[in-house]
């Protein structure tokens, strides 16, 4: 199984993994792609698919963080809460939490998977995707937060303060957050000021714990201080938003925006990297470089042998070290695990026509909050 880019994907290769528009499976896994459906999906937004050959069998299954029946309760919980506050309405936070709980679980139980690209979907408005990137926020800040230490009930608020941390944007006007150019001046002071909006929106809530509203109202702020609202540096930004920022970024790269393509995962994970110790808490940067991996299975990459090679399974030791395929073309070529093999190592990846995929020239991250 292969994650291909959707230009390069033939008429009738068979679909490795389902599609999901939303909160909806569009397209089962194993049904084979029409040139109408390839279209189809270009129109819907899909940048990429999983595919296999026909005659290929079924694949492994692809460890994931989240499984798809959790991920649709949690962004219904939000969505739910969300809506209730855009209309005055009065907010109940127990839906939310229990979500959190739910994802939680999920994270504890399948703690030694390193994190893997999400289902594939496309997502039609800003609306729906602040729901999922709030669900993805808060199990990736989960994930770090186990590995940093922290206890089940620090845990517990971690994971309501990443799911609830653009919750200030339901005050933010529509016409900035949907805005496709760049923003002007005033434009972007009114869409920063979603976190002071978030915090004060969460901290009205008694039976919530405040550091969550502070996970909200910190989650822009920066180690070196370049951040916002307030500019905090350091130690002054409380550990959990420090650790959602990390997230936050990961997830806003990785995600196809009204504005720019998705960034491949290892090109986010490189630009995580290079902020320890500047933009983020280079303790949070080492624990997310030991969990998320850089080639998610079906990456095609390139080793500093000049051979091309699949990436098949992850090693949970070492996620930038995959067992891979060496690649001849054929689902029975040898396996290699990087992780034994220390002597090869990827380079990259590599473009479907065989080219090595070419220096990023992905618009300002930074672009938007
Ligand atoms: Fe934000």
């Amino acid at each position: 199984m292969q994650l291909v880019p959707l230009g390069a994907v033939r008429p009738g290769a068979v679909l490795g993994r389902s599609l999901y528009l939303d909160e909806r499976t569009l397209l089962r896994d194993g049904i084979s792609l029409s040139e109408r459906l390839l279209r189809r999906l270009a129109e819907l937004g899909f940048e990429a698919v999983y595919v296999r050959e026909p005659d290929e069998p079924d694949g492994e299954e692809i460890p994931d963080l989240l499984s798809e029946e959790t991920r649709r309760q949690a962004s219904l919980a939000v969505r739910t809460y969300v809506n209730r506050l855009k209309r005055g309405y009065a907010v109940d936070l127990r839906p939310v939490a229990a979500a959190v709980n739910q994802v939680l679980d999920e994270v504890l139980a399948n703690g030694s998977v390193v994190l893997q690209l999400g289902a594939i979907r496309a997502i039609r408005d800003e609306q729906e995707y602040l729901f999922h990137h709030s669900v993805r926020v808060c199990a990736t800040s989960v994930l770090l937060g186990i590995h940093s230490g922290l206890d089940q009930r620090e845990l517990k608020v971690l994971g309501m303060g990443a799911m609830l941390h653009d919750v200030g944007k339901v005050q933010v006007p529509q016409a900035v957050l949907r805005k496709q150019g760049a923003l002007t001046p005033e434009e972007r002071q009114t869409m920063e000021q979603h976190t002071t909006h978030g915090f004060e929106i969460l901290r009205q809530h008694r039976d919530l714990d405040i550091r969550a509203a502070h996970v909200a109202y910190q989650h822009h702020e920066r180690w070196d201080g370049s951040g916002y609202p307030r500019r905090l540096s350091g130690e002054e930004i409380h550990r959990f938003a420090r650790l959602t920022a990390v997230a936050d970024v990961f997830d806003a790269l990785t995600s196809q925006r009204p504005y720019r393509p998705a960034w491949p995962a290892h090109e986010a994970v490189a630009f995580v990297h290079e902020g320890a110790g500047q933009a983020f808490d280079a303790d949070v940067v080492r624990t997310f470089l030991a969990r998320v991996a850089p080639y998610p299975v079906g990456t095609l990459v390139q080793l500093n042998t000049g051979e091309t090679a699949l990436v098949v399974r992850l090693n949970e030791k070492a996620p930038a070290r995959p067992v891979v395929r060496v690649w001849n073309g054929r689902a029975q070529a040898a396996e290699l695990d990087l992780f034994v093999h220390l002597e090869q190592r990827i380079v990259g990846p590599v473009t479907p026509n065989g080219m090595p995929e070419g220096p990023a020239s992905p618009e300002g991250p930074a672009s938007r909050p």
